[in-house]
């Protein structure tokens, strides 16, 4: 079809748009975020983590795990009732899929994953907060040993220093385990509840569900009281002091920064001891969490599954892009290809050759409908290519093509056999 017919047209009126607080990716920018999930998978991959890929809904009771009382089980979820009259929910995260997954399938321990992939959250969209973005994480099942906490929390720290970031500092806690939590819950409820009225009246409400829950509070109102507030690192067990000294002591020795940060309490139920969280301050405050984690030993068993400690964390793909432009690292790849094909003898030509140059690794795009030699040059510049490839009606004669240097100042030309082009490119792009 000729582009003239489309334009003569008249035009529609868009109608659909993507639903709030979803974004179309577009190419160019959809392939930085491939390229980053790609530097990812390598990192995980290297680390001995496995690629695992789960169901992107799941029944609705593997999603309450994450806690009655979080908002993205109660306010945050896309659930609905299937045509088969189950409750399913979209993932809101992947860390109880995954676990739901090792539990279904028992696979040998330690179990060692990684995954991407989009998650559903029903949230007040804004800069960095999206009600479908995408995470890349790993969990690892089997063993509590603190080195695994360490190893865990070093892979996500290289990978933000790997992608050029130099903004991001990471704030590790414990939250303890079911022999000392309890005790630290009670201290914390009578706290609040003495400064009951000053609390703003969200946390009021949150304070009758889950009194942990309210440090996680940002709102103004309820700062100074937090504060204040006695915290679970004071109320380790000796077991779980140790478990954390351990961690700490091998990110000592792994030389990697952090700030113990004893009021994180993360927006999930299911965390036992170490939890941590990274955050960009070249990204707004409210929404600078570019990541987190943490051990939640007692999920697998909480999904019927065998006693099974675990961690991991899970970052946030959209906020690391968002971070990269602010800290100006991490750009987009500059081209999709690698040849840009010129043909002003019709285009047959230059579907053969791009057909040979395909198959033999080589990324090329064309124009079509005949354009000029000028538009076909302004789109091989537009493209990227390092080389264009020019077929006139003396090179078809002749059996040549003539390569062009689209890169540098100097845009040198050499005619080359047909048969010979495919080879010719790649020694150039070799070289490039
Ligand atoms: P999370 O803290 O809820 O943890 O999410 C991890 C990261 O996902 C956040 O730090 C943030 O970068 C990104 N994120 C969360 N919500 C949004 C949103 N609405 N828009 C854009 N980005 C967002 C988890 O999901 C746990 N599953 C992490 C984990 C893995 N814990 C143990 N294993």
């Amino acid at each position: 079809m000729r582009v003239g017919s489309v334009a003569s047209r008249p035009m529609a009126r868009p109608s659909f748009r993507s639903p709030k607080g979803t974004r179309d990716i577009l190419p160019g920018e959809a392939e930085r975020q491939r390229a980053l999930v790609n530097t990812f998978a390598d990192s995980a991959r290297k680390a001995g983590f496995g690629h695992v890929i789960t169901p992107m809904f799941e029944e609705l009771g593997v999603f309450k795990r994450l806690g009655e009382s979080t908002d993205v089980v109660t306010k945050e979820m896309y659930d609905f009732v299937a045509k088969d009259n189950n409750r399913y929910a979209l993932r809101p995260e992947l860390t109880a899929s995954v676990v739901r997954a090792f539990v279904q399938h028992r696979p040998q321990i330690p179990w060692k994953v990684w995954y991407e992939g989009p998650q559903f959250r029903y949230e007040r969209p804004q800069a960095g907060r999206y009600r479908q973005f995408s995470q890349i994480g790993v969990e690892a099942l089997g063993t509590d040993d603190p080195s695994l906490d360490a190893d865990v929390i070093a892979l996500g720290w290289n990978f933000y220093s790997q992608l050029g970031l130099n903004e991001v500092t990471l704030m590790v806690n414990s939250l303890g385990d079911p022999t000392c939590r309890p005790a630290y819950l009670e201290a914390l409820t009578r706290y609040f509840e003495t400064r009951r009225s000053q609390l703003s009246e969200q946390s009021q409400h949150t304070l009758l569900v889950n009194p942990l829950r309210v440090l996680d509070s940002k709102r103004e109102q309820d700062q100074s009281i937090i504060d204040e507030a006695p915290v679970m690192v004071d109320h380790l067990s000796d077991e779980t002091a140790e478990h954390f000294g351990g961690v700490r002591r091998l990110l000592d020795r792994m030389e990697i920064p952090y700030e113990i940060s004893p009021r994180l309490v993360r927006g999930l139920d299911y965390y036992t001891r170490t939890t941590f969280e990274f955050a960009s301050h070249a990204l707004e405050g409210s929404q600078n969490a570019v990541g987190g984690g943490g051990r939640y030993d007692s999920l697998a068993s909480d999904l019927g599954g065998p006693d099974t400690p675990g961690i991991g964390f899970a970052l946030g793909v959209d906020r690391i892009l968002l971070a990269c432009d602010a800290e100006g690292v991490f750009d987009a790849p500059s081209s999709l290809v690698d040849v840009f094909l010129i043909d002003v003898t019709g285009g047959d030509e230059a579907a053969m050759i791009s057909q040979a140059l395909m198959v033999s690794g080589i990324a090329c795009d064309r124009a079509y409908d005949a354009r000029s030699m000028r538009a076909q040059f302004r789109a091989a510049d537009k493209s990227g290519a390092a080389f264009a490839v020019i077929i006139g009606e003396d090179e078809v004669e002749n059996g040549q093509a003539t390569i062009r240097s689209l890169r540098g100042d100097d845009r040198e030309q050499t005619t080359v056999a047909t048969h010979l082009l495919t080879e010719e490119l790649h020694k150039r792009l070799s070289t490039t």
